[in-house]
């Protein structure tokens, strides 16, 4: 085997491109706009919706991988290399896991489900410093950050420096 499986492939880049606009969105829009701000229910419809769906396809996903393994290592790495590579694979999992788990229980400690999506005309928090969970999902949004601007800069590095075609293996052409 070559390449990951196609379903891997296909949700490997709806989900980077997902992630990314939550991250990015998150921390530069969201957290910055107060709760008091009316159109903060609408932002945080579409934040916990999103999240709620890549958490649901993140599981999916590690559930194929689970079932359907990944390709030979790519030729030339060492072990250490793909030690190295499989540990970030596996934290960049865990780490979108936790953000999606942890804002759940925001969402279940603030009553967020009621207020933003069933209308119970409660108002938000003040502000969500007070919950723990919000303190675990900006730690892990943080990190998670960190950890993708390692693993592009891996993917650019063996791409276009080593040529040993990494791309190939998380696409459906050959190159
Ligand atoms: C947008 C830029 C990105 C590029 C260029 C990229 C590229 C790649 C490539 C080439 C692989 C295959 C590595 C190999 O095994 O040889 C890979 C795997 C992987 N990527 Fe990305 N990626 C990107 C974004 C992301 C994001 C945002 C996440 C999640 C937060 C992510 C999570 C993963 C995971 C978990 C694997 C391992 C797949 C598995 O073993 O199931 N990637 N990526
Ligand atoms: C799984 C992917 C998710 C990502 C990448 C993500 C990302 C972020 C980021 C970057 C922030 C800003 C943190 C900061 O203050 O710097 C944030 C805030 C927040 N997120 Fe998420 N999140 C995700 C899932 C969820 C889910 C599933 C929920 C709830 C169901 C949720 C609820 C919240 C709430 C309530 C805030 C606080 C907003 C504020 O500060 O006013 N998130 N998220």
């Amino acid at each position: 085997m070559t390449k990951y499986h196609p379903v891997i492939i296909a949700l490997h880049w709806l989900l980077a491109l997902a992630i990314i606009f939550m991250l990015l969105a998150g921390s530069l829009m969201l957290s910055e706009t107060p709760n008091s701000d009316p159109e903060k229910l609408n932002a945080l419809a579409i934040h916990m919706g999103l999240g709620i769906t890549i958490l649901l396809l993140t599981l999916i996903r590690l559930a194929v991988r689970l079932r359907t393994g990944a390709p030979e290592p790519l030729e030339g790495t060492t072990p250490k290399q793909e030690q190295i590579a499989s540990v970030t694979h596996v934290l960049l999992y865990l780490g979108v896991i936790a953000m999606g788990v942890s804002g759940v229980a925001i969402a279940l400690s603030a009553d967020l489900g009621n207020i933003v999506f069933f209308g119970s005309g409660q108002p938000l928090p003040k502000d969500f410093e007070a919950f723990l969970p919000y303190e675990v999902h900006e730690i892990v949004s943080s990190a998670l950050i960190g950890l993708i601007a390692l693993h592009v800069a891996a993917a650019v590095f063996h791409q276009h420096f080593i040529k040993d075609g990494i791309m190939s293996r998380m696409s459906f052409r050959n190159k």
